[in-house]
C-alpha cells in the first residue's frame, strides 16, 4: 500500500480512476440488491429531518441512483462529485437530478443552504488528516438541525490502494475507520450520534458501516 498525504494528488488520483472506471463502476451499484438497502437509510435520513421536501445534498453522488430516490422520496437533491466522468453518468441515468462537479473539500455552497447531507461512500476518500475540514464544510452549508448520513468502511490505516482485483490495480485513495473514530470526527464538529447500523454483509461485503449525525 502507497501513502502520500499530499491532498489534491490523493483527489486528483482517486477522481481519475473514477473517470476511467466510471461505466463499470455504475454498472456494478445500479443493482437492486444495493437499491432496496440504500432507499430504506435514505428514508431514515428524512426521518431524521423531520421536515417535508428536504433539500439535500448528495456528497460524491456517483452514478446519480441517490439522487433519484431523495427526489422519489419527495426531497430535491444536488449531486456533487469531484470525477466529471461519474457526473456524466449520473446526468444520463437520472436526466432530472442538478448535479455539480465539485470536491467535498471546497464547498462551493451558501451556508445553512441544506437541511441534511447524505454521503455514501465518499469521505473514505480524503485523508483522515482533511477530513474534519471536510466534515466543518458539511456543518456550514447545512441549517441549524441538520442531519448527515455517512457510510464508509470499517478497519484502521489509510492509504492511495492500487489492488490488482479491484478495477485492474487503478489507483483510488482509501481511509478507514472504527466507529468510535468516525463518531470523534463529528463530535468535534459538534455533532453526536442519530442511528448507527452495519450494512448487510451480503450486501456489499463485510465492514461497510452507515451512520447518522445530527445537533
Ligand atoms: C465509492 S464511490 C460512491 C458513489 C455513490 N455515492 C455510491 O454510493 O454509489 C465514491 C464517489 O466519490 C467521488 N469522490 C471521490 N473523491 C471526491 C471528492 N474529493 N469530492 C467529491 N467527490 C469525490 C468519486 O468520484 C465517486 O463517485
Amino acid at each position: 500500500m502507497l501513502v502520500n498525504d499530499d491532498l489534491r494528488y490523493v483527489v486528483k488520483t482517486t477522481a481519475r480512476t473514477y473517470d476511467t472506471i466510471a461505466p463499470e463502476y455504475c454498472r456494478k451499484t445500479r443493482q437492486q440488491r444495493f437499491l432496496d438497502w440504500e432507499r430504506g437509510y435514505i428514508e431514515r435520513l428524512f426521518f431524521s429531518i423531520r421536515q417535508p421536501a428536504p433539500r439535500l445534498l448528495d456528497v460524491g453522488c456517483g452514478d446519480g441512483r441517490h439522487c433519484r430516490i431523495i427526489e422519489e422520496l419527495g426531497g430535491s437533491a444536488i449531486g456533487i462529485d469531484r470525477s466529471r466522468k461519474m457526473i456524466a453518468e449520473a446526468r444520463t441515468y437520472y436526466a432530472r437530478g442538478h448535479y455539480v462537479i465539485m470536491d467535498m473539500c471546497a464547498l462551493a455552497f451558501r451556508s445553512a443552504w441544506f437541511d441534511g447531507i447524505w454521503a455514501s461512500g465518499s469521505i473514505y476518500h480524503v485523508p483522515k488528516s482533511t477530513v474534519g475540514q471536510v466534515v466543518q464544510g458539511f456543518k456550514r452549508i447545512v441549517k441549524r438541525h441538520g442531519v448527515i448520513a455517512v457510510s464508509f468502511k470499517l478497519g484502521s490505516g489509510e492509504g492511495l490502494e492500487e489492488n490488482p482485483r479491484s478495477y485492474r490495480g487503478s489507483p483510488r485513495f482509501f481511509a478507514y475507520y472504527t466507529k468510535n473514530e468516525m463518531e470523534d470526527v463529528f463530535s468535534r464538529a459538534g455533532f453526536s450520534t442519530i442511528a448507527s447500523c452495519a450494512y448487510p454483509e451480503d450486501v456489499y461485503g463485510d465492514g461497510i458501516q452507515q451512520m447518522w449525525f445530527g445537533r
